[in-house]
């Protein structure tokens, strides 16, 4: 089948628990973009191994988080599905690239500069391959001439970065890889930790508290969103400012995305009316939203014959596709192939 549709790459490392904002700033877009690209969803198991957390159960995270992919909608019938480490590819062109990459532009990736802080605070020695963990994005993204990736704000250095490499590589071997460009929603690409909002919420924070999962419970799920922090501001008032209300206006990032209800839509919606009761309506919709979601994983989850099916034959629609790229690689610069 030839398609002449866009094609679109995108994956999440599979290091844990998927939170709500994982779900809001990517997974949530991913059925509705199968209708307008050629998507390549991966699951980049091999970026998970720069977190050396023994508690992480990687086997089971993998399958975790593609039960998660199917329940929100993306169709093996439309989209390839595959485990990064079943296309060998990847790892392939992440050698070639990191000969085609500065180690000063490595040096200034805010997300490198974050982790290596976080390590260095738990006295922590940081892996290599932290530092080169963009670089496999880059191999991740040029490997199918992708040309939209749907990143948060924070990621979109990685694109950036991707195409500098590209750049790199074309100008010298000719138009080998297209160029890729991020895709970013207005609302909603970085939802904030709930009782400090003004970092991102994450996986990996210690505080259980500021993040909702999407495994949560729902009773948990519920008080978390009561606890979450929202402001003094007197008399109180709903509105989005992410720097004067930075709580609220998660709060309402959060509630749009569940309700697909524009922000400011539900700002008059909810004129008047008290935070306490505001935190309430967030809860109700988020309790249901959950129970769906939660109902569609464990039917996925339950079946691994199935699962392991679709990472099968996406596993092999990937490589014919990645290949060619490398062939053609391989060949410009000067490696013989095999064949
Ligand atoms: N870094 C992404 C994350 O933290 C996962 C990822 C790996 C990715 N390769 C990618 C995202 C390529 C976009 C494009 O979840």
């Amino acid at each position: 089948m030839i398609s002449s549709k866009p094609i679109l790459f995108s994956a999440i490392q599979p290091s844990g628990n998927l939170t709500l904002g994982n779900y809001i700033g990517t997974m949530r877009h991913w059925s509705d973009m199968q209708n307008n690209y050629d998507c390549l969803y991966c699951i980049a198991d091999l970026h998970a191994l720069t977190i050396q957390e023994k508690k992480i159960n990687l086997k089971k995270s993998i399958l975790d988080t593609l039960s998660f992919y199917l329940a929100c909608g993306v169709d093996p019938n439309k989209s390839t599905i595959f485990i990064q480490s079943h296309v060998y590819q990847h790892g392939q062109l992440n050698w070639i690239l990191n000969c085609f990459s500065q180690f000063s532009e490595l040096l200034r990736m805010t997300q490198f500069k974050i982790k290596r802080k976080i390590e260095k605070k738990c006295a922590k020695k940081t892996n290599v391959a932290l530092f080169n963990y963009p670089i496999l994005m880059a191999a991740d993204i040029l490997l199918y001439q992708t040309n939209f990736v749907p990143v948060g704000r924070d990621q979109k250095q990685h694109v950036e970065l991707t195409r500098n490499i590209a750049n790199r590589f074309n100008s010298l071997y000719g138009n080998i890889f297209t160029l890729p460009e991020p895709l970013i929603t207005q609302y909603g690409s970085k939802i904030m930790s709930l009782l400090e909002p003004n970092k991102k919420m994450s996986k990996s924070d210690f505080n259980k508290n500021n993040v909702i999962f999407l495994l949560d419970d729902i009773p948990t799920a519920i008080l978390k969103i009561k606890h979450a922090i929202t402001d003094s501001e007197m008399p109180s008032k709903i509105y989005y400012n992410i720097e004067k209300k930075p709580g609220i206006s998660n709060l309402l990032e959060i509630l749009s995305a569940i309700t697909n209800k524009n922000i400011n839509v539900l700002i008059k919606e909810l004129e008047g009316i008290m935070y306490s009761e505001f935190k309430n309506i967030v809860a109700d919709y988020l309790s249901k939203f959950l129970s769906k979601l939660q109902k569609s994983y464990h039917n996925y989850r339950y079946d691994e014959s199935y699962l392991k099916k679709i990472v099968y034959e996406g596993a092999i629609q990937s490589q014919l596709k990645s290949e060619k790229t490398l062939k053609n690689i391989y060949d410009k610069l000067g490696l013989i192939p095999l064949f």
